[in-house]
């Protein structure tokens, strides 16, 4: 088998002296995955991706990304897209959104090249493939929550990354933006590039990807959608009695009544 395009072994992460957020955490996942991420809210999920991705140094514990580890990976850095889940942008700056997405552009010429033709051309390309190409000269302060978000992914895309990282991309995006996104993820998926998303769309998401991760702190589970995402996963992972039923290969969680009650 070919070499794990992102490795965990025995990986801890604490702030300060708090509970550590991640806890002995292993996985192993291989280039090409489509991936999501599943887990509450505080479950470790936003510090797992910033530890790939060499944010935050983990307490113990090994991370290689591209069989290096994330701080010293130099020019390969240039191979990872990435959609943080808080967009840290000064949205008072009047920025137009082909500019915002030609900073995925930057990353890979370098900050002081000017871009050239073929970098106005990828811009473009990936504007009209997220659907944002009629917003181009928009700024980005004035557009809705999940135009921006769209415009964040195109950021990304920008720099034609092999390991695309998204922290929950469709928060506050609608339904159908959220499967067009989805969709676009898959065929980014076939075309060889490696995606990890955070997600809390359980039932959607495990219809596009070809693996989850459950986390709560540690992983609970790892591996296809229609065999990790069972009852007592759930339950462990949401400490809560979810159900599954399933409607075609894919299953649908619910919580039982008597938890909406308590
Ligand atoms: N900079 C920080 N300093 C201290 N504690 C932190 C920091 N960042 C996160 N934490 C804590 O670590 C735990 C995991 O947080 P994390 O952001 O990874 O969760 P998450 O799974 O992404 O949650 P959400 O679904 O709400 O985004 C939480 O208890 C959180 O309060
Ligand atoms: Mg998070």
């Amino acid at each position: 088998m070919s070499q794990p395009i992102v490795e965990l072994r025995n990986v801890t992460v604490r702030y300060g002296d708090l509970p550590p957020a991640l806890e002995n955490v292993n996985l192993s996942i291989p280039e090409g995955a489509f991936l999501a991420v599943f887990g509450p809210n505080g479950a470790g999920k936003t510090t797992l991706v910033r530890a790939i991705l060499g944010l935050i140094e983990p307490t113990e514990g090994e991370i290689r990304v591209f069989g290096r580890r994330p701080r010293e990976l130099g020019a390969l850095r240039r191979e990872i897209g990435y959609v943080p889940q808080i967009l840290a942008v000064d949205l008072h700056f009047p920025v137009r959104v082909r500019d915002v997405v030609m900073m995925g552009r930057y990353a890979r010429i370098g900050l002081f090249r000017r871009p050239g033709k073929r970098d106005r051309e990828i811009v473009q390309a990936v504007m009209e493939k997220v659907d944002v190409a009629d917003l181009a000269d928009r700024h980005i302060a004035d557009l809705s929550g999940g135009q921006r978000q769209r415009v964040f992914l195109a950021r990304a895309l920008a720099t034609e990354p092999r390991l695309l990282v998204l922290d929950e991309p469709t928060t506050g995006v609608d339904t159908k933006a959220s499967r067009s996104l989805y969709e676009l993820l898959q065929d980014l998926h076939r075309e060889g590039i490696t995606v990890i998303m955070v997600s809390h769309d359980i039932g959607v998401v495990s219809e596009y990807v070809d693996g989850v991760v459950c986390v709560n702190r540690r992983v609970l589970a790892h591996g296809r959608p229609e065999v990790v995402l069972t009852d007592s996963t759930l339950a462990d992972m949401y400490g809560c009695q979810a159900v599954l039923f399933h409607h075609g290969k894919v299953p649908h969680m619910v919580v039982k009544p008597e938890e909406w009650e308590k």
